[in-house]
């Protein structure tokens, strides 16, 4: 693709619509319109998101599953038609593998407390890679540390792709279990999990996906992926903070402890010992984040009436734009792959040996949010020799306009630092 090419907008979404659905967006910061780029860390909410939680506050809200009154019955109904929303964006038939989580993280160590202590013994071990973050490493250290079990990384190569070389030889019959992200929040490398997932059965061992930047920018058919579980956050795809989910096939779930013990999670409970609930409540103990659920339901409803292809569409012409567009700025280095069909909606970078947080405040005073530091992966910024990135995130209400003020802004940036 050429420049001229890309200077049009994408036609895959109608922008101007778009943004009008967010509120937040229409508004100036340090005297600029606001650009947001720090999509990887949090999305905006559009109206319906608002709009939803609102309306269960106002006309339906008090605690589900619990009261035979009208508003649990509602409340109930809004929680449980969520969870088929959220089910079906994701191509999830059977709710009942479909659990609520307050988020990726929560989901994983879900499973690393419950799977993972039922199945993992000293001298197993599990494969991680040098680019996950660390709700994909932490669970899992503490895991081998109250196991015993070793951990093993796939390494990265030049562009910031997993080195699949290594895989058949990290994959042995001691390997128990392997969770790699889908798409590194760091560099945007879409990850081959699938492929991951077929050689990780190969040698008995569970497969988990970490989906907190796959959910909101791939239409994602999550039972197709080929895993066993599949975590993801709410707020990353237009939901509330404290919302999410944690997909995993029936058999295991059906064959995992519970993770916490509480109300909701139960079927008949004695002093000494309880039975449990059904799938997914056995997952789901205590008064759940109802409003979180209800506005990521509303979350999906909206992702559902944009269209999964035309955000892919659209965030694939942005990113294509982009790298073309930041390779004009000198002294700048871009991480990940240089294939934009190979990464999406991240692009990180160092302008000499300025700090990431510098120029993040240089761009803030532009009125451009991007984020500056680790991005919660310091082992991959050990990996990558550098202290810090900055990072430009995009979503569906990103435009080549937010790309030419970021470029402008980097421009003025090399000025300031004596470029
Ligand atoms: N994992 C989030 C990020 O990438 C917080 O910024």
């Amino acid at each position: 693709m050429t420049l001229s090419t890309l200077e049009t907008a994408s036609p895959a979404l109608d922008l101007e619509r778009i943004r009008a659905d967010f509120p937040i967006l229409d508004q100036e910061v340090n005297g600029h319109p606001l650009v947001y780029l720090d999509n990887a860390a949090s999305t905006q909410k559009p109206a319906a998101v608002i709009d939803a939680i609102g309306h269960l506050y106002r006309h339906d809200y008090a605690n589900v599953h619990r009261g035979v009154h009208e508003l649990s019955h509602r409340a109930t109904e809004a929680y449980e038609q969520a969870r088929g929303k959220v089910a079906r964006l994701l191509g999830i038939g059977d709710e009942g593998e479909f659990v609520w989580t307050k988020g990726t993280t929560e989901g994983l160590n879900l499973i690393a407390y419950t799977w993972g202590q039922a199945n993992i013994r000293a001298g197993d071990e599990i494969l991680l890679s040098v680019m996950d973050h660390h709700s994909n490493l932490v669970p899992w250290q503490l895991l081998a540390q109250r196991t015993g079990a070793k951990l093993r990384f796939l390494d990265i190569d030049g562009e910031g792709r997993l080195d699949l070389s290594a895989l058949d030889d990290l994959l042995t019959e001691r390997t128990k279990l392997v969770s790699i992200a889908h798409i590194s929040n760091a560099l945007g490398t879409i990850n081959p999990v699938t492929e991951i997932a077929a050689k990780a059965h190969a040698v008995g061992a569970v497969m988990v996906v970490d989906g907190a930047q796959s959910a909101p920018h791939l239409p994602v058919d999550v039972p197709s992926l080929g895993a066993d579980f599949y975590a993801f956050s709410g707020h990353k795809m237009c939901g509330p903070t404290g919302s999410g989910g944690l997909w995993g096939r029936r058999e295991v779930l059906e064959a995992m402890p519970p993770f916490h013990g509480g109300g909701d999670m139960i079927d008949f409970v004695e002093l000494e010992s309880s039975t449990y609930a059904p799938l997914p409540l056995k997952f789901e103990a205590g008064t759940p984040n109802i409003a979180g659920a209800v506005g990521l339901g509303a979350a999906a409803d909206y992702l559902a009436s944009v269209g999964r292809e035309a955000i892919l569409a659209h965030e694939r012409h942005l990113m294509a734009y982009a790298l073309e567009r930041i390779a004009e700025v000198p002294d700048l280095t871009v991480y990940g792959p240089r294939d934009p069909a190979a990464r999406s909606g991240v692009v990180s970078f160092t302008l000499g040996d300025v700090h990431p947080h510098d120029i993040a405040t240089i761009l803030d005073g532009e009125g451009i949010a991007v984020r500056a530091g680790h991005h919660c992966c310091q082992p991959l910024m050990r990996r990558l020799c550098v202290p810090a990135t900055a990072r430009a995130s995009f979503y569906l209400y990103s435009g080549t306009d937010d790309v030419d003020r970021l470029i402008d802004a980097l421009h003025k940036a090399r000025a300031v630092f004596g470029y």
